[in-house]
């Protein structure tokens, strides 16, 4: 011991052995929640055979038991017997259903950044982007909701109270800020349009639970390929900027803008590129997936209002990398 610990340089190894541990729990974290592993240990203690139910595999018990014992050794887990039972105060915590979207954003690193961190110097040499894959729709959509608080915040300022109103959202995925529109005017109608189909029947289911399917309506189309022979009050499009490569935005734009009657608003919220990991692994991902581009700075998009043709627009800083954007047309247009 004494000859290992004079052989090794120990502040390496400290710093191996502390972001080795943090990297493998967070993988083992993600996987339990995602595999329905947690869900059965929330009930109480399990037996490996218990697990090899819940994830339906009789393949490999050893196999099982050393990645459950990898659980334990990393505190996660605690064994009693041959029963498992949870130990980690952050699995407990993510486990509560009022820490779902946290669970979410948490589960979104481990399982869609985690590949793009160490997959892009390999895509970037067979000069291939990563493909957009919709089976991350309900997770990206969970996990969205970080920024739910604000956006409800907008809605409020944004919805008159009283009076005919017509509103378009774009990207609506679960169609929450359509909820908060119907809940603050009752003359209000919507249409939320969605690109993804599992997405948009998530909508409106949510929108028949929430009994205001009378007046929203849940379109699943690509804003692109939208048409309409009616013009809405107000637009939003919320966080979906970067869902569209750089040179296709102000096609997008100006069709937004043809949207909007006379004296309505665009309202768009994008994050924009600063220095903070959280913000930059969704510029890496927006870079790096088909048909996506990257988070664009506030300059570009006063940029692209300009060339759009609104007559006045606004902006403000929601927080650091997040941005609020209103674009007015005149009533004389
Ligand atoms: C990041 S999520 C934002 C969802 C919601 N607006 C929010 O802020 O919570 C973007 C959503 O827009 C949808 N979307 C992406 N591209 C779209 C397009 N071209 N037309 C319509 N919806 C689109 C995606 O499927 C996704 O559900």
């Amino acid at each position: 011991m004494i000859k290992f610990i004079l052989k090794s340089p120990l502040s390496l190894l400290y710093h191996i052995n502390k972001t080795g541990r943090e990297f493998c729990r967070a993988g083992f974290i993600s996987t339990a929640l995602s595999e329905g592993i947690y869900d059965v240990l929330a009930k109480g203690p399990a037996s490996c055979e218990d697990l090899q139910k819940a994830i339906d595999t009789d393949f490999n018990k050893e196999g099982l038991l050393a990645w459950l014992d990898l659980g334990v050794s990393l505190g996660e887990l605690k064994r009693n017997q041959n029963r498992y039972s949870i130990k980690g105060k952050f699995a407990k915590e993510l486990l509560k259903p009022a820490n779902d979207t946290w669970k979410a954003f948490f589960q979104a690193r481990v399982e869609i950044f985690h590949n793009y961190i160490i997959n892009t110097p390999s895509q970037l040499k067979r000069h291939e982007k990563f493909e957009f894959s919709q089976s991350y729709g309900e997770l990206f959509a969970r996990s969205s909701r970080t920024v739910e608080p604000f956006l409800l915040d907008i809605v409020d300022e944004i919805i008159p109270q009283t009076g005919e109103c017509s509103l378009l959202e774009v990207g609506c995925g679960s169609g929450i800020y359509i909820k908060r529109a119907c809940d603050r005017n009752p003359n209000l109608n919507a249409l939320g349009l969605e690109l993804q189909e599992k997405v948009a029947d998530f909508a409106r289911d949510n929108v028949t639970v929430w009994q205001i399917s009378d007046r929203v309506e849940i379109e699943t189309n690509d804003i692109r390929d939208f048409t309409s022979e009616n013009k809405y009050d107000i637009i939003t499009f919320f966080n979906l900027i970067y869902y569209f490569p750089v040179n296709e935005r102000i096609d997008v734009l100006r069709k937004l803008k043809d949207l909007v009657n006379p004296g309505g608003h665009l309202v768009l919220t994008t994050l924009c590129p600063t220095n903070e990991p959280s913000i930059q692994l969704m510029n890496l991902w927006s870079s790096m997936t088909e048909g996506c581009g990257p988070l664009p700075t506030p300059e570009q998009i006063i940029d692209l209002f300009k060339k759009t043709g609104f007559s006045e627009f606004q902006h403000k800083k929601l927080m650091p990398g997040f941005f609020l954007f209103k674009a007015s047309l005149s009533n004389s247009i």
